[in-house]
């Protein structure tokens, strides 16, 4: 498919929210945080959730379009401290930087807050613990199960490692198990495994990440 991967707007907004929601169905986070959401509530606050990396000038939100139907069907937020330059100028409404200051205040009822915080915590922990303020982070990389194996992501992926090797800077990243052997082929290398033990929240088994880092690579 001959893809451009561009920047992604305020009006992709409902658009990302649908990859995000879709292709992380079967990780049961979405499900322990907002046990009793349907799906378009899911969409609906992940769409309002998006507007806070959009308004982060250190978020690069990438998206991928078809171009034959118009649809988003993948995306990848990659971030770059200031201290590395070349930050976004997003353009936002105003209602879009207000739900960007607090997004989480628009989450469906019931929200297992708790389970939410401790997943949020995990995540600020491991990435303490790992990175410089010298470091990228792919903070999100997925594609729609449709359109999975056709070489999609690593558009997306390729746009990072290219920029991250032009600085000689590492890149930080959290893996699921899909996304693993695509990082490693990529030329991650696992430093730590993490897991949040969902039978403290109300759910069963445990979520587990593989924390990973890539070195710079000669250009
Ligand atoms: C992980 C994910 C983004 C991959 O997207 P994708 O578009 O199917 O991936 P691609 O087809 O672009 O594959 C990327 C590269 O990894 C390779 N690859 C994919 N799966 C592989 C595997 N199991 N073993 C080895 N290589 C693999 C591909 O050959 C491709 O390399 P190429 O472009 O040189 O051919 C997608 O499965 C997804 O969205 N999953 C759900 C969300 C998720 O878990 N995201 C990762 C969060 S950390």
């Amino acid at each position: 498919m001959d893809l451009q991967v561009e920047y992604a707007t305020e009006a992709d907004g409902l658009g990302l929210a649908r990859i995000n929601t879709i292709s992380f169905q079967n990780r049961g986070m979405l499900s322990l945080f907002f046990p009793e959401a349907s799906q378009q509530q899911l969409e609906a606050y992940k769409a309002v959730y998006s507007m806070k990396h959009l308004a982060n000038p250190e978020m690069h939100v990438l998206k991928l379009v078809d171009p034959s139907t118009g649809e988003l069907i993948g995306y990848a937020r990659w971030f770059i401290p200031k201290a590395l330059g070349g930050e976004t100028v997003p353009q936002l409404s105003e209602q879009a930087q207000e739900a960007a200051r607090d997004p989480v205040a628009y989450a469906p009822q019931p929200f297992n807050e708790p389970a939410y915080t401790a997943f949020r915590q995990l995540l600020e922990t491991s990435r303490k613990k790992h990175t410089t303020e010298r470091d990228m982070m792919l903070d999100l990389l997925a594609v729609l199960p449709k359109y999975q194996g056709r070489g999609l992501s690593s558009k997306l992926l390729r746009w990072g490692c290219s920029r991250a090797d032009e600085l000689g800077v590492r890149v930080y990243l959290e893996a699921t198990g899909e996304g693993y052997p695509v990082y490693i082929k990529y030329g991650w290398k696992p430093v730590e495994e993490v897991s949040l033990d969902r039978s403290l929240y109300g759910a069963e088994g445990k979520e587990s990440f593989t924390l990973m880092i890539r070195d710079p690579q000669p250009q």
